[in-house]
């Protein structure tokens, strides 16, 4: 989806070039969102003869495809002194993600008001009532010249400049006055050649947060910035300062003149190479810069009504969202997972004890106990661990679990109850359909929770109550990491409800010993990666490849067969081996490749009957097995045998080799692995 990167240096001297790789950079960052254009805007040479206006230029470069052919287009730009030292200045940048127009330079942001650049703009989101914006402007004689929505905002805005009522209007107040005529969701950043080196952002519905670095005298001195970073103590989610961020920490002024920066991001992994104190900006906030001076305040505010925003510290480091020494974010993700289970554990489990405190939920679990059923609401791998979940929560908690899509729960207009208690899983936290989901859920009075792994992200902001599955940055458009660290956020959620249930200690004992040495088995499982290689190897060149399994595995065949389509481009399915005859049967035959998970559990014999099935029909199964089994190892074809524990813990193992097997069939086709075709990390429009 998507990415804005924006950079202010004030009383800061940097070289043209300087802001220019800053800008850059910034866009690589963003990157792993999914893109297929990218765009930036800078201030250009000031013109020697004054125009009707001013003589501030804006220069615009923009290119279709990867972020580093803007450096080509630069170059071109022969009027621009790249040494030139810019001790006050302001560029934006942007990463397309199309929705409205194909992928080209003309329909890529920054997008502007007029051939002579007055006001240029970078969004993210959607305007639905562009069309009847577009027809009014197109009316009024302001020429358009790309397919997309966006680029009614800087029209606008310049019909609105040019019907000022008077000069002495501030870029803020022309902003709010568009973005009282926009529908729809939107992060934006402005720059203007009439307001030069201010900013004004704003956002409604897409996320976009702030980086403040200044010399440290400037932080502690005069300036009443004190900074908020209780959010995680050892892997609880302190919930009620992430949404409630009290006062004394909490700010709407930044900057008193002396030299600062300023990073605007859709994300934080743009900023953090630059600075780990940010603020979020909430709906209809508006954040200007003028004068080197941030402030913050509301849409159609009254008097002494601006907000106070908390200036937090990322708790994340740049090297987490690092490649290393991997040839793709998604292989380092996936290797990461002995620790990334770790970290959702941690500070949460305590195996002397055998206790689980999830901190998010403890104030809430009296009436999560007492609710009528549990709905579970996701899309695509999120999804997936609700599924993957749904038999050990039913088990745990006793209570009825409906998994629900979150794009179908909408289209039913599914009956929720104020006794329901719906989760809302996300790694990003910004998925449209679940965020609408969850809006839905809280208008009918349920209690929401968020199972989310980006901190400040909207879900996060607006459940009631939730826990963050700290996975660390996923920046693989791939989600790997993230699904075993849901699956086991959940079961844990299902540990800390039956901690008073005598019939089920047994249970729970087993449970929290599986998690126990759960880093110890995934260590176990990716050391299989050759042998995973090899299979691929074999694989790589088929059409179609089915995943079969039942039970604890049925939604190990769904994320297996996600994984292999979304990023091989492969037809995959995952069958739920119970439907066999009813139909997947068919396909069976000695030239489809079949992959079956057949564990010793309660499904183990059904399994059996399903692979007896395929091999009746010459089918020639990959099977997913324990170790050390004879019979299964006679009737496969190739094994891939994984160490053994419990049941419901079994889905976090055996969906490891298929995520391995999927990034190695994608390399053999010569498939970028990161960046699938015709996908984005983080799906912010319905
Ligand atoms: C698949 C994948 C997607 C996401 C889905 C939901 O690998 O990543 O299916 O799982 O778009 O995204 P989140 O979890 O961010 O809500």
């Amino acid at each position: 989806m998507c990415g804005i990167f924006a950079y202010l240096n004030y009383r800061v001297p940097r070289t043209r070039k300087e802001i220019f790789e800053t800008l850059v950079k910034g866009l690589l960052r963003l990157e792993y969102r999914g893109y297929d254009s990218a765009g930036i805007a800078v201030d250009g040479p000031r013109k020697t003869a004054t125009d009707n206006n001013n003589n501030n230029t804006i220069c615009l470069i923009k290119t279709k495809g990867k972020v580093k052919n803007l450096d080509e287009e630069l170059c071109k730009k022969d009027s621009l002194d790249l040494d030139e030292e810019l001790n006050t200045h302001f560029g934006i940048a942007h990463t397309r993600w199309a929705t409205h127009g194909e992928p080209s330079p003309v329909n890529s942001h920054p997008h502007r008001s007029d051939k002579t650049n007055e006001f240029v703009v970078v969004h993210n989101g959607i305007i639905t009532n562009y069309k009847e914006l577009k027809a009014y402007l197109i009316n009024k004689g302001y020429e358009f010249e790309s397919e997309t929505d966006t680029e009614v905002i800087p029209k606008l805005t310049k019909y609105v400049y040019d019907n000022r009522e008077n000069d002495s209007i501030t870029f803020s107040t022309v902003v709010e006055r568009v973005i009282q005529q926009l529908e729809g969701a939107f992060a934006l950043v402005f720059k203007s050649r009439h307001f030069p080196s201010e900013v004004v952002s704003t956002r409604r519905g897409s996320p976009l947060l702030i980086g403040v670095r200044c010399e440290q005298e400037l932080m502690t001195d005069n300036i009443p910035i004190q900074y908020n970073s209780a959010h995680f103590i050892e892997g609880v989610q302190e919930k009620n300062s992430h949404n409630r961020p009290d006062s004394s920490s909490a700010i709407n002024s930044v900057g008193d003149g002396r030299p600062v920066e300023y990073y605007f991001a859709s994300d934080a992994s743009a900023i953090i190479e630059h600075t780990n104190k940010v603020l979020y900006l909430e709906d209809n906030d508006v954040a200007v810069v003028t004068g080197g001076k941030l402030s913050i305040h509301r849409v159609n505010r009254e008097a002494g009504e601006d907000p106070v925003r908390a200036i937090q510290t990322l708790q994340m480091e740049l090297q987490q969202i690092m490649k290393g020494n991997f040839d793709a974010f998604m292989q380092k993700e996936i290797f990461e997972q002995p620790e990334s289970v770790v970290n959702t554990m941690r500070g949460r489990i305590c195996f002397d004890t055998s206790t689980v405190i999830l901190g998010g939920l403890k104030d809430h679990l009296k009436e999560i106990k007492r609710c009528r059923r549990l709905i579970v609401i996701g899309c695509g791998t999120s999804f997936h661990a609700a599924v993957a979940t749904r038999q050990v929560l039913e088990e745990l908690t006793e209570l009825s679990v409906m998994v629900e899509l979150a794009s179908d729960f909408l289209d039913r207009n599914t009956p929720v109850f104020r006794d329901d208690v719906c989760f809302f899983i996300s790694q990003s936290g910004e998925t449209a359909d679940t965020l609408m989901a969850l809006r839905y859920c809280k208008g009918q009075g349920a209690l929401t929770v968020g199972i989310t792994n980006t901190v400040g992200s909207s879900i996060c902001r607006e459940t009631d109550c939730g826990v963050h599955v700290n996975a660390g940055p996923e920046i693989g458009v791939a989600s790997t990491k993230a699904y075993t660290s849901q699956f086991v956020a959940l079961t844990m959620f299902g540990l800390m409800m039956s901690e008073d249930r005598l019939s089920l200690q047994q249970r729970r004992l087993e449970i929290i010993e599986g998690f126990r040495v759960l880093p110890e088995l995934i260590k176990k499982v990716l050391a299989l990666d050759m042998k995973i290689k090899a299979i691929a190897d074999e694989l790589y060149e088929q059409k179609s490849l089915l995943v079969m399994g039942r039970g604890f595995h049925y939604a190990t065949c769904l994320e297996g067969a996600l994984k292999i389509k979304e990023i091989t481009y492969m037809h995959s399915e995952g069958i739920l081996a119970g439907e066999l005859k009813h139909g997947p049967l068919a396909l069976i035959d000695k030239d489809m490749p079949v992959i079956m998970i057949i564990m010793r559990d309660a499904c183990y014999s059904k399994c059996q009957n399903a692979l007896q099935q395929v091999i009746a029909r010459s089918g020639r199964p990959i099977i997913l097995c324990c170790q050390d089994d004879p019979e299964i190892n006679q009737m496969a074809y190739h094994t891939i045998e994984l160490p053994h524990t419990v049941d419901c813990l079994q889905g976090i193992l055996s969906v490891i080799p298929l995520q391995l097997l999927s990034f190695h069939l994608a390399v053999l086709r010569g498939f970028d692995v990161d960046f699938p075709r015709n996908l984005a990390k983080s799906v912010t429009v319905e």
